[in-house]
């Protein structure tokens, strides 16, 4: 199924400079970026985009890291690019997470973990409507579709 994923690089990773290499490994998986800018998060996005873990102890700590500079929000499109996408991200413990992936090459930490992405298409929407305006999203015909995936899976 073709879907949409939200993807942040998060304070730590727009401080360690590496916004060009997360976007490059998604770029060249074949992915299409459909929406992409520099923003802050308020706590009121973050109440809502960390509401489940609103009772957890590090909750506050979680807020405070988020909100210490800007992050960089985009939307992602493909086939099946929620689990896609998370396969690239990595457990959340970077120092666990799988050598290839963005965590397992670039992170240690638990929190200071670089990246999110949606984990279900049911939050990629709540995150994509909680971030960006329907202007903010581009549909657009990709020129490299036809290349990266079969006539079949792209239903033509
Ligand atoms: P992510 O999985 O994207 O979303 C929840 C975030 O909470 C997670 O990344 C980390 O940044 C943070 N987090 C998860 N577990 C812990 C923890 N035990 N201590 C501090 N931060 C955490």
């Amino acid at each position: 199924m073709m879907q949409q994923s939200v993807v942040l690089v998060k304070p730590d990773g727009l401080q360690r400079g590496l916004i060009g290499e997360i976007i490059a490994r998604f770029e060249r998986k074949g992915l299409k970026l459909v929406a992409l800018k520099m923003t802050t998060l308020s706590h009121d996005v973050l109440d809502q985009w960390y509401a489940h873990h609103k009772e957890k102890p590090f909750f506050s700590g979680l807020k405070a890291f988020m909100m210490q500079t800007p992050i960089i929000a985009m939307v992602w499109e493909g086939l099946d690019a929620v689990d896609t996408i998370r396969k690239l991200v990595g457990l959340t413990k970077g120092r666990e997470a799988e050598a290839g992936s963005i965590r397992g090459d670039f992170a240690m930490s638990q929190s200071n973990n670089l990246i999110h992405a949606s984990d279900s298409v049911e939050n990629a929407k709540k995150e994509r409507n909680l971030l960006f305006a329907q202007g903010e999203i581009f549909a657009y015909e990709s020129g490299v579709d036809c290349l990266v995936y079969s006539k079949e899976e792209l239903g033509k």
